[in-house]
């Protein structure tokens, strides 16, 4: 007799968060595990791609370092299953924007008072195309496989910082290898102890302070209002052989939301060897 066969839907990652889970110190910002139902999760994990399926022809990059491929190699390539195809096609749509703007469409409102006039629409009307397709849009989404390629020395892939100043709204979806059992890779949530400066978009250790820590494990999902105030890293993973394994979701704006105010020189100086440190392990 033939197995029965359960035709999976992607799960639609912010579909059923109601407005009041949303958490807003120290910045807006909404986490859970067990994000999505646990059958349709083995599914995307056992056809989450490799490593070498992502670094796509590349050599490799180097220890923990991010490697990823985007909504626009991944749409319309049949190597990637067609639950995998669905999932990025519906977090780079429209239909997305509609409930993350209806869960954060507030606070973006406080965080960038100006962008709504700026663009001549209501954040929940922002004209939606995926990242890297033509078409007229205020607003381009990006939904990406990624790894953190196997530790040989132990390091963060990222210490505290804000992403990039296009980008209004961000989120991670784990997708942690069961065989992994090293510890670190967490997402870490930090707030500013003082008015916020950065060397680029990253933060002196001595300025922010740690106020929740989300586990790197399976199936576990955070996501979050870039501003100024949105400072967050990745804890130090332990030397594995095995790659950290995520989704990544971005909102990208066609200019800068904030401009992100820099140490001034005195500082610079003053605060020299922590800079360097803070800049070295810039790998992206
Ligand atoms: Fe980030």
């Amino acid at each position: 007799m033939l197995a029965a066969t359960v035709e999976q839907r992607a799960p639609h990652m912010l579909e059923s968060v109601r407005p009041e889970e949303v958490v807003t110190q120290p910045y807006a910002h909404y986490a859970r595990q067990n994000a999505v139902p646990s059958d349709v999760y083995q599914q995307l994990e056992a056809e989450f791609p490799g490593l070498d399926t992502i670094l796509n022809g590349r050599a490799e990059a180097g220890s923990n370092v991010a490697v990823r491929l985007t909504v626009k190699q991944v749409l319309g390539d049949r190597r990637f299953s067609p639950l995998w195809r669905e999932f990025f096609e519906y977090h780079t749509s429209g239909d997305y924007w509609r409930h993350v703007t209806r869960l954060f469409g507030n606070h973006l409102r406080s965080e960038f008072p100006d962008l709504e006039e700026k663009i001549g629409r209501r954040f929940e009307d922002w004209r939606v195309v995926p990242r890297g397709f033509a078409g007229e849009a205020d607003i381009r989404l990006d939904c990406q496989f990624v790894m953190n390629t196997p530790v040989r020395q132990v390091t963060s892939v990222k210490t505290p910082h804000v992403d990039l100043c296009d980008k209004i709204f961000s989120a991670l979806f784990y997708f942690r290898d069961s065989r992994d059992q090293v510890s670190g890779g967490d997402f870490d949530i930090y707030r500013w102890r003082r008015e916020p400066r950065f060397i680029k978009h990253r933060s002196l250790d001595r300025d922010v302070e740690l106020v929740k820590t989300l586990t790197y494990a399976p199936n576990s999902y955070a996501c979050f209002v870039n501003s100024p105030l949105a400072i967050h890293g990745v804890s130090p993973r332990g030397i594995t052989d095995i790659p950290r394994r995520y989704i990544n979701f971005i909102a990208e704006l066609p200019f800068k939301a904030f401009e992100p105010k820099q140490l001034n020189r005195l500082q610079q100086m003053w605060y020299s060897k922590e800079i360097s440190a803070a800049v070295q392990d810039d790998k992206y």
